[in-house]
């Protein structure tokens, strides 16, 4: 018995997210995308975005002598209709003589927003949007973030004791978690685009976060740090660092930061301490789509009541730690309906932990 139309179609598409994966760490700020052309019931080619810079996953499905007439091609994202670092897909799907283009999501890039789908209709081709829509969206909610709100992805990740710790009254907290948790949090750090903390941590911990023990090419690091109070000889001291302050610091402090290869950013708020909205838009500028915030409870407590985290990454220890600096800091609420709920909550075990994941109910949709 035949499979319905709407089955193949998202048997394809789902080929199509699966290839768009593989692209995870290398293509930011483009988008992810997968690609698959189907001739006659079967696929004669796939393609996907491999890194920023290189071509697009229809260009690359595209490439070669086939012959793809009243072929049917599968995407995740709406075709391009502008020249970026390379030339747009829209015309090179029509010029191959593919006749149908099933995309999973509109592409939100104003650059695009539609005249893809346009394109691609006023030269004959049938179009479909919106197949597997909610999980076209999610893989690319970093880029949809950044085009629609200005600011990346935020991900709060965090290492935590059974009774919510992140670490004991001295501030000792290595390790909470064991070394297959760990690895995993570098496989987090290796898919984002850069990764944020406050200056209690860089004092505490002098962490390098960089990518170790996984592959992935290392973020940029960002530092929350308001009189620039980070010592020249901490690992994240160098190139690859935005120290982000209030902007007191000195113009001999700016000097040797810069000669160091670190970027500067001044983001005072308006009531003192730093603005997180500010800091997020600049980082959305530098065209970081996936923020991974692992500060400690300060800054994840500031993330919280400002409404800016999208997502949750946080390993849970079966370790009971006492007296402990909790996870979310000093957020008090007066109930529980102002409590903060995680919609889509999972749970995994990871060696001796578990990872828990959700989005916050807050958070916008995407
Ligand atoms: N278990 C884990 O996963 C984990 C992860 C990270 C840290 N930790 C632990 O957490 C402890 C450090 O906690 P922490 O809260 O001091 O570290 P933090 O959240 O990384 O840093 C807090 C500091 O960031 C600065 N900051 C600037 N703008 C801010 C803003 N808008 N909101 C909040 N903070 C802002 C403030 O210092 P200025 O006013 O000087 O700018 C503030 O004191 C350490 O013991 C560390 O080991 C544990």
């Amino acid at each position: 018995m035949a499979l319905p139309k709407k089955k193949i179609d998202e048997y394809y598409m789902r080929g199509a997210l699966s290839l768009a994966l593989r692209g995870t760490g290398k293509v930011s700020p483009n988008p992810l995308v997968g690609c698959v052309v189907v001739k006659d019931g079967s696929v004669v080619s796939r393609g996907w975005h491999r890194a920023f810079g290189l071509p697009h996953g229809e260009a690359m499905a595209l490439e070669g002598k086939k012959d793809f007439r009243g072929a049917t091609l599968y995407v995740n994202l709406e075709p391009c209709s502008h020249t970026g670092k390379t030339p747009p897909c829209a015309p090179l799907i029509a010029e191959r003589g593919i006749s149908r283009v099933v995309a999973g999501m509109v592409d939100p890039d104003p650059r695009v927003q539609g005249r893809g789908v346009s394109l691609l209709r006023e030269k004959g081709i049938e179009v479909e949007t919106g197949l597997l829509e909610a999980e076209c969206r999610w893989l690319n909610r970093g880029f949809i973030r950044r085009n629609t709100l200005g600011r990346p992805w935020v991900t709060v990740k965090g290492a935590l004791s059974l009774d919510g710790g992140m670490a004991l009254e001295s501030g000792e907290s290595k390790w909470i978690t064991g070394p297959s948790a760990r690895s995993l949090a570098h496989l987090l750090r290796g898919e984002s685009d850069a990764v944020l903390i406050g200056t209690g941590t860089a004092s505490k911990d002098d962490p390098e976060l960089t990518v170790r023990s996984t592959w992935g090419r290392s973020p940029l690091r960002a530092l929350l740090d308001s009189r620039f109070s980070l010592s020249e000889k901490a690992k994240m001291y160098g190139r690859g660092t935005l120290v982000v302050t209030d902007g007191s610091e000195g113009e001999e402090k700016r000097a040797s930061a810069r000669r160091a290869g670190m970027d500067l950013l001044a983001a005072p708020g308006e009531h003192g301490g730093l603005s997180l909205p500010l800091v997020l838009s600049a980082l959305a500028e530098r065209g970081v789509s996936t923020l991974l915030v692992e500060g400690g409870p300060g800054v994840i407590a500031s993330f919280f009541r400002e409404g800016l985290v999208d997502s949750v990454s946080l390993f849970l220890s079966p370790r009971i730690m006492g007296r402990n600096l909790p996870f979310s800091g000093d957020l008090s609420f007066s109930s529980m309906g102002e409590t903060i709920m995680l919609k889509n909550a999972s749970v995994k075990e990871v060696g001796e932990d578990f990872l828990i994941e959700g989005v916050p109910a807050c958070s916008p949709a995407l």
